[in-house]
């Protein structure tokens, strides 16, 4: 930050009354008996959820320009005239609606996430929005979790990888242009532990395993200059994470450098009653403000007590200040000083631009993973009667996912009508409703396209479900169709990885969608006819059945592990040791060869090159997400038995090869040890180059240290 910013600032703050302080790391989701004159007197630092409710415009689900500098208006008619920031949860789009999260990371393509992000910035800063509750970087290793839908999976690198190109998407280089938004990171963190998947519920963790696999992905946001972080709701470990000193003081600030600021989640603050670590709304304050929580969403606690509290000496002054400062300081490298107002005009143009539609619609194509293509029986071809059924068949907003507040069904292709712009003319479409209709007209057809899934309340916050496979009824309707004998294409909707243990066998072909956006359909259907090629690949490990869970590619070895000789290894009696589908596996229309596998040398120093040949075996144009991952074989502590350490998407013409090449560094060998240090241990490594994690070609090489 500029000496001038930084100065400007704290003149700010030694202007300010004790009530305006307090006021700045107040943030309130106003309903319709909001008193205005808060925002008169400087006691309120940021608004969430504005609506025309305040404006005496009547209830309007999205908030609008004109809303949104009203009540700017207010709050600079204070007496020192400074902004508010409006945040809105702005998860995966705005209007504009891309993929979820979980199916954007299985892009592996960071660049396409970064064009999004910045797609949606234009549009929410269009309407006043200055602040996304985004992204959400938790790693999940549970599906039955339902937020898993609203992260970028199980990977920390991957993870890492999307982290800062969301926020360099949001943020920019300049966080004060128009059209660009303040980022936060959230929730910070080990959200991803909550037992049994029950979204709230607590998690333990050892501090190695949260430094190298929960927190590398706020790590990247914060090196890529994220402005905000989101406290958990979690107790971590003990120690609810809104209150926990060492994450968000320690670490954060002290050992990143961070210094934008951090807000509360939803009340979580308050919650610290209910955590049992504070006895009354005052301590919860007192806990949350030295622990490092800048901003109280909603709990309003820190309006009610904080004054008391330091008129008790309970609480020294200069945490307040010092919230106050990290909270003036993102405002002001936000532009708000300087331009609070949004021209009201920009929603007229800048709201679902063909060039973001377009956008969303590649990044629906790069998204979608084909499991399984028997026969290629996919793209079809050469199709007469193609019965298309399931509960999906007439989907518009379901496409859309957890967490769009602005999003409109209308601006949707329904999923019948977009098929029907991309079939050829040689194919018939017949839609069926009803189960029974299908079966009925599914004798008549040559092939049937089954759309099944669950539907966005499933998954999202609190969208947790104890059992992952198909909701009631749809296994059976694919087991019913089955019977049939004819080649089933089966699409699966859904916010998380399902478990198909059952299905897959069942159908010829299987495509996961997960909830795809506002160009889903149009992305689907140009899949299935062969106007484009899948080429998504799994963010996270597939189970065959819930009780597999949690199941992820990284995990450690055991002392018994799967493959070694005796019977009394780490397994379930009664199914199958491996994941349905690994993490990073993928299909699509053509086939890649890998060979030639070379080191740049056979030992480790500072760096090393990582080679091999990809060629492209089939008939087709296609895409392929070449991996590359390590295996530390001995350690002071157990290390996992692969670890994704980079990733290239790679398209090549038939018959085409490339040269793909990665530089492994000192710095990815090296983890947490038990006694916190952090740094690669001398020794032999495995690498491989690999089409997914679980297979691949292999090399080895020694690190001397
Ligand atoms: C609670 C959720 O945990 C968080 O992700 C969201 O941003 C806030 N509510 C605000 O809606």
């Amino acid at each position: 930050m500029s000496q001038d910013a930084e100065l400007f600032i704290q003149q700010l703050l030694a202007q300010m009354t004790l009530q305006e302080k307090i006021g700045q790391l107040h943030q309130v989701s106003p309903g319709g008996d909001f008193d205005l004159n808060l925002l008169r007197t400087g006691q309120v630092g940021s608004l969430f959820n504005a609506d025309g409710a305040l404006t005496g415009q009547g209830f309007s689900k999205s908030s609008s320009a004109e809303q949104i500098n009203h009540l700017q208006q207010q709050a600079l008619s204070a007496r020192l005239h400074i902004p508010l920031i409006f945040g809105r949860d702005v998860i995966h789009g705005f209007r504009t609606i891309f993929p979820i999260p979980l199916a954007q990371a299985a892009s592996f393509n960071p660049e396409l996430a970064e064009q999004a992000a910045a797609a949606t910035a234009r549009e929410a800063s269009a309407t006043g929005i200055r602040w996304t509750f985004a992204p959400m970087l938790d790693i999940a290793r549970d599906p039955r979790w339902g937020r898993v839908a609203e992260g970028n999976g199980e990977d920390p690198y991957l993870g890492a990888q999307m982290a800062a190109a969301l926020v360099r998407g949001y943020q920019g280089d300049d966080l004060s242009a128009p059209d660009r938004i303040v980022a936060c990171a959230k929730h910070y963190v080990g959200y991803g532990t909550a037992e049994g998947g029950r979204d709230y519920e607590g998690g333990e963790v050892s501090e190695p395993t949260l430094r190298d696999v929960y927190l590398p992905p706020f790590q990247a946001a914060v090196q890529a200059g994220v402005g905000t972080l989101m406290s958990a709701f979690i107790d971590l470990n003990g120690i609810p994470a809104t209150a926990n000193h060492h994450l968000l003081t320690e670490i954060l600030r002290g050992e990143w450098g961070f210094d934008g600021f951090v807000v509360s989640d939803w009340e979580s603050i308050k919650e610290l009653i209910a955590h049992g670590v504070a006895e009354d709304e005052a301590h919860a304050a007192r806990l949350a403000l030295h622990a490092g929580v800048d901003m109280d969403m909603v709990s309003a606690v820190y309006h009610r007590t904080l004054a008391d509290s330091l008129a008790k000496g309970l609480l020294p002054i200069e945490e307040v200040d010092q919230a106050v400062l990290r909270i003036l300081r993102i405002k002001q490298r936000a532009g708000l000083f300087d331009q609070p107002f949004t021209d009201p005009q920009r929603e007229k143009q800048d709201l679902l631009r063909p060039e973001a539609r377009q956008l969303a619609r590649e990044f629906a194509r790069q998204s979608i993973v084909l499991l399984k293509n028997q026969a290629n029986l996919l793209p079809l071809q050469g199709i007469r009667r193609l019965l298309v059924t399931g509960p999906f068949l007439r989907a518009r907003a379901e496409l859309f996912g957890t967490w769009t507040p602005d999003g409109r069904g209308e601006d949707v292709t329904p999923l019948d009508e977009g098929l029907r712009q991309h079939t050829p003319r040689t194919t018939e479409l017949w839609f069926a409703d009803s189960t029974d209709m299908a079966l009925h007209m599914a004798h008549h057809s040559d092939a049937i396209l089954l759309l099944l899934g669950e539907h966005p309340v499933r998954s999202g916050e609190n969208g947790n479900v104890s059992d992952l496979r198909l909701p009631p009824g749809q296994s059976e309707f694919l087991a019913a169709l089955a019977e049939l004998g004819k080649p089933i294409v089966l699409v699966i909707f859904a916010g998380r990885p399902l478990a198909l243990e059952k299905e897959i066998p069942l159908a010829n072909a299987v495509l996961y969608t997960w909830h795809p956006g506002i160009e889903g359909a149009a992305a689907l259907a140009e899949i299935l006819f062969g106007e484009a090629a899948p080429s998504g690949r799994l963010p996270i490990t597939f189970p065959r059945r819930t009780g597999q869970v949690p199941i992820y590619y990284n995990h450690k070895n055991s002392g018994r592990p799967v493959g070694s000789s005796d019977l009394f290894i780490t397994r379930y009696s009664d199914l199958l040791p491996r994941p349905l589908f690994p993490f990073g596996y993928g299909l699509t229309y053509t086939q890649f060869s890998y060979n030639d596998l070379r080191l740049s040398s056979s030992t480790l120093r500072k760096q090393l090159q990582v080679q091999c040949t990809l060629t492209n075996c089939g008939t087709r144009p296609g895409s392929e997400v070449v991996q590359l991952y390590l295996h530390d074989r001995v350690g002071s502590l157990t290390r996992p038995v692969r670890e994704l350490k980079g990733f290239q998407r790679v398209t090549l013409q038939p018959g085409e090869s490339q040269i793909v090449t990665f530089t492994l560094t000192e710095e990815q060998l090296a983890f947490t040890r038990s006694d916190g240090s952090h740094g690669a241990e001398p020794g032999w490594f495995d690498v491989w180059v690999a089409p997914d994690s679980s297979s691949g070609l292999h090399a080895e090489f020694r690190y001397e240290g």
